[in-house]
Protein backbone atom coordinates (compact mmCIF):
# COMPACT_ATOMS: atom_id res chain seq x y z
CA UNK A 1 0.00 0.00 0.00
CA UNK A 2 0.88 3.21 -0.40
CA UNK A 3 0.26 6.37 1.72
CA UNK A 4 0.79 9.93 0.45
CA UNK A 5 0.53 12.79 3.16
CA UNK A 6 0.10 16.13 0.93
CA UNK A 7 2.50 18.85 1.79
CA UNK A 8 1.07 22.15 0.27
CA UNK A 9 0.61 25.52 1.90
CA UNK A 10 -2.54 25.83 0.46
CA UNK A 11 -4.06 22.19 1.77
CA UNK A 12 -2.66 23.11 5.40
CA UNK A 13 -4.61 26.17 5.34
CA UNK A 14 -8.12 24.70 4.21
CA UNK A 15 -7.51 21.96 6.66
CA UNK A 16 -6.72 24.30 9.44
CA UNK A 17 -9.89 25.75 8.31
CA UNK A 18 -11.67 22.68 8.88
CA UNK A 19 -10.43 21.43 12.00
CA UNK A 20 -11.18 24.76 13.93
CA UNK A 21 -14.28 23.95 15.89
CA UNK A 22 -15.29 27.98 15.10
CA UNK A 23 -16.28 27.24 11.44
CA UNK A 24 -19.28 27.16 10.76
CA UNK A 25 -21.03 24.68 7.63
CA UNK A 26 -21.10 26.91 4.45
CA UNK A 27 -17.35 27.75 5.60
CA UNK A 28 -16.71 24.49 5.84
CA UNK A 29 -18.18 22.64 2.95
CA UNK A 30 -16.16 25.54 0.78
CA UNK A 31 -13.12 24.25 2.28
CA UNK A 32 -13.26 20.82 2.18
CA UNK A 33 -14.21 21.43 -1.70
CA UNK A 34 -11.57 23.56 -2.03
CA UNK A 35 -8.81 21.05 -0.01
CA UNK A 36 -10.47 18.00 -2.24
CA UNK A 37 -8.88 19.85 -5.46
CA UNK A 38 -5.04 19.12 -4.33
CA UNK A 39 -6.36 15.37 -3.17
CA UNK A 40 -7.32 15.03 -6.52
CA UNK A 41 -4.45 16.39 -8.40
CA UNK A 42 -2.36 14.15 -6.23
CA UNK A 43 -4.86 11.13 -6.69
CA UNK A 44 -4.64 11.58 -10.39
CA UNK A 45 -0.53 12.16 -11.30
CA UNK A 46 -0.54 8.68 -12.75
CA UNK A 47 -3.76 8.63 -14.27
CA UNK A 48 -3.48 6.68 -18.11
CA UNK A 49 -4.08 8.90 -20.60
CA UNK A 50 -4.51 8.12 -24.34
CA UNK A 51 -3.37 10.45 -27.31
CA UNK A 52 -5.60 12.34 -29.99
CA UNK A 53 -5.63 13.91 -32.46
CA UNK A 54 -6.08 17.85 -32.06
CA UNK A 55 -6.53 20.99 -34.41
CA UNK A 56 -5.41 24.02 -32.83
CA UNK A 57 -5.69 27.59 -34.93
CA UNK A 58 -2.58 27.28 -36.26
CA UNK A 59 -1.72 23.44 -37.23
CA UNK A 60 -2.65 19.54 -36.30
CA UNK A 61 -0.68 18.30 -33.17
CA UNK A 62 -1.55 15.71 -30.73
CA UNK A 63 -3.46 16.07 -27.58
CA UNK A 64 -4.62 13.97 -24.58
CA UNK A 65 -7.55 13.09 -22.82
CA UNK A 66 -7.61 11.18 -19.70
CA UNK A 67 -9.25 7.57 -19.06
CA UNK A 68 -12.30 6.10 -17.49
CA UNK A 69 -12.37 7.05 -13.34
CA UNK A 70 -15.60 6.36 -11.35
CA UNK A 71 -15.78 8.22 -8.07
CA UNK A 72 -17.40 6.35 -5.21
CA UNK A 73 -18.86 8.67 -2.30
CA UNK A 74 -18.77 6.88 1.31
CA UNK A 75 -22.13 8.48 2.62
CA UNK A 76 -22.66 10.69 3.99
CA UNK A 77 -18.80 12.55 4.55
CA UNK A 78 -17.87 11.71 1.36
CA UNK A 79 -20.53 13.99 -0.24
CA UNK A 80 -18.27 16.49 1.02
CA UNK A 81 -15.38 15.52 -1.61
CA UNK A 82 -17.96 15.39 -4.27
CA UNK A 83 -18.23 18.51 -6.01
CA UNK A 84 -14.31 19.39 -6.70
CA UNK A 85 -14.39 15.56 -7.59
CA UNK A 86 -16.68 16.67 -10.46
CA UNK A 87 -15.31 19.62 -11.33
CA UNK A 88 -11.90 18.33 -12.00
CA UNK A 89 -12.25 14.81 -13.66
CA UNK A 90 -13.93 14.84 -17.06
CA UNK A 91 -16.50 12.76 -17.86
CA UNK A 92 -15.79 11.02 -14.31
CA UNK A 93 -19.12 8.46 -13.71
CA UNK A 94 -20.22 8.26 -9.81
CA UNK A 95 -21.56 5.66 -7.14
CA UNK A 96 -22.49 5.89 -3.80
CA UNK A 97 -21.70 3.69 -0.77
CA UNK A 98 -23.62 3.96 2.19
CA UNK A 99 -22.39 2.14 5.55
CA UNK A 100 -23.10 3.28 9.15
CA UNK A 101 -20.76 2.56 12.23
CA UNK A 102 -21.64 0.88 15.29
CA UNK A 103 -21.19 3.24 17.74
CA UNK A 104 -19.55 0.26 20.13
CA UNK A 105 -17.38 -1.50 18.04
CA UNK A 106 -17.08 1.00 14.96
CA UNK A 107 -17.84 -1.44 12.34
CA UNK A 108 -19.54 -1.00 9.01
CA UNK A 109 -23.44 -1.90 8.90
CA UNK A 110 -23.83 -1.46 5.73
CA UNK A 111 -27.12 0.04 3.65
CA UNK A 112 -26.61 0.49 0.20
CA UNK A 113 -24.24 0.01 -2.49
CA UNK A 114 -24.64 1.15 -6.15
CA UNK A 115 -21.44 1.25 -8.60
CA UNK A 116 -21.36 2.34 -11.99
CA UNK A 117 -19.24 0.02 -13.92
CA UNK A 118 -15.86 0.01 -12.86
CA UNK A 119 -14.60 -2.35 -15.34
CA UNK A 120 -11.06 -1.06 -16.29
CA UNK A 121 -11.45 1.95 -14.63
CA UNK A 122 -9.37 4.19 -12.26
CA UNK A 123 -11.80 3.99 -9.00
CA UNK A 124 -11.39 6.96 -6.09
CA UNK A 125 -13.33 5.83 -3.24
CA UNK A 126 -14.10 9.45 -1.13
CA UNK A 127 -13.69 8.70 2.65
CA UNK A 128 -12.80 11.59 4.60
CA UNK A 129 -12.44 10.37 7.81
CA UNK A 130 -10.05 7.20 7.92
CA UNK A 131 -10.42 6.35 11.59
CA UNK A 132 -10.27 2.86 12.54
CA UNK A 133 -10.44 2.03 8.61
CA UNK A 134 -13.95 -0.48 9.11
CA UNK A 135 -15.68 1.84 6.29
CA UNK A 136 -13.05 2.43 3.47
CA UNK A 137 -12.23 -1.24 3.76
CA UNK A 138 -15.99 -2.45 3.35
CA UNK A 139 -16.12 -0.10 0.45
CA UNK A 140 -12.99 -1.12 -1.13
CA UNK A 141 -14.05 -4.78 -0.61
CA UNK A 142 -17.24 -4.00 -2.03
CA UNK A 143 -15.61 -2.02 -5.53
CA UNK A 144 -13.07 -5.20 -6.15
CA UNK A 145 -16.38 -7.37 -5.96
CA UNK A 146 -17.64 -5.11 -8.41
CA UNK A 147 -14.79 -5.40 -10.59
CA UNK A 148 -12.43 -2.59 -9.40
CA UNK A 149 -8.55 -3.19 -9.85
CA UNK A 150 -6.89 0.29 -9.37
CA UNK A 151 -8.35 1.52 -6.55
CA UNK A 152 -7.03 5.44 -4.54
CA UNK A 153 -8.76 6.54 -1.47
CA UNK A 154 -9.23 9.80 -0.86
CA UNK A 155 -9.48 11.00 3.14
CA UNK A 156 -9.03 14.30 4.66
CA UNK A 157 -7.53 12.72 7.95
CA UNK A 158 -6.28 9.14 8.57
CA UNK A 159 -5.60 7.72 11.88
CA UNK A 160 -2.31 5.17 12.16
CA UNK A 161 -5.00 2.43 12.76
CA UNK A 162 -7.14 2.81 9.93
CA UNK A 163 -3.66 3.10 7.39
CA UNK A 164 -2.78 0.10 9.07
CA UNK A 165 -5.98 -2.06 8.65
CA UNK A 166 -6.46 -0.64 4.83
CA UNK A 167 -2.64 -2.10 4.28
CA UNK A 168 -3.18 -5.38 6.10
CA UNK A 169 -6.51 -5.71 4.34
CA UNK A 170 -5.87 -4.37 0.76
CA UNK A 171 -2.16 -3.78 0.38
CA UNK A 172 -2.80 -3.03 -3.52
CA UNK A 173 -4.60 0.28 -2.94
CA UNK A 174 -3.22 3.91 -2.67
CA UNK A 175 -4.07 6.58 0.04
CA UNK A 176 -4.07 10.09 -0.55
CA UNK A 177 -4.46 12.33 2.65
CA UNK A 178 -4.43 15.27 3.68
CA UNK A 179 -2.45 14.70 7.36
CA UNK A 180 -2.05 12.03 9.09
CA UNK A 181 -3.10 12.52 13.01
CA UNK A 182 -2.79 10.99 16.27
CA UNK A 183 -4.65 8.50 17.20
CA UNK A 184 -8.48 7.92 17.91
CA UNK A 185 -10.32 8.40 21.14
CA UNK A 186 -12.66 5.86 23.16
CA UNK A 187 -15.33 6.73 20.89
CA UNK A 188 -13.55 6.04 17.47
CA UNK A 189 -13.07 9.93 16.87
CA UNK A 190 -9.42 10.83 15.34
CA UNK A 191 -7.45 12.83 17.60
CA UNK A 192 -6.69 16.41 16.82
CA UNK A 193 -9.27 15.31 13.87
CA UNK A 194 -11.76 17.89 13.20
CA UNK A 195 -14.81 15.82 14.67
CA UNK A 196 -17.65 14.72 12.95
CA UNK A 197 -17.57 15.48 9.23
CA UNK A 198 -20.87 14.17 8.59
CA UNK A 199 -22.27 16.78 11.22
CA UNK A 200 -20.37 19.30 10.50
CA UNK A 201 -20.72 19.17 6.77
CA UNK A 202 -24.65 19.45 7.19
CA UNK A 203 -24.89 21.54 10.20
CA UNK A 204 -26.22 18.30 11.92
CA UNK A 205 -24.25 18.81 15.41
N1 LIG B 1 -15.74 9.93 11.42
C1 LIG B 1 -15.71 11.27 11.61
O1 LIG B 1 -16.54 12.00 11.06
N2 LIG B 1 -14.77 11.79 12.42
C2 LIG B 1 -13.84 11.02 13.04
O2 LIG B 1 -12.99 11.56 13.76
C3 LIG B 1 -13.88 9.63 12.81
C4 LIG B 1 -14.84 9.12 12.01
Amino acid sequence: MSLTVLDHPLAKHYLTVLRDKGTMPEEFRSAARRLCYFLTLEATRDLPVNERPVETPLEATTGFETSKVVAIAVLRAGLGLLDAVIDLIPYVKVGFAGVQRNEETAEPIEYYFKPPDLERATVLVLEPMLATGGSLSWAIGKAKASGASRITALCVVAAPKGVARIEREHPDVRIVVAALDRDLNDHFYIRPGLGDMGDRLFGTT
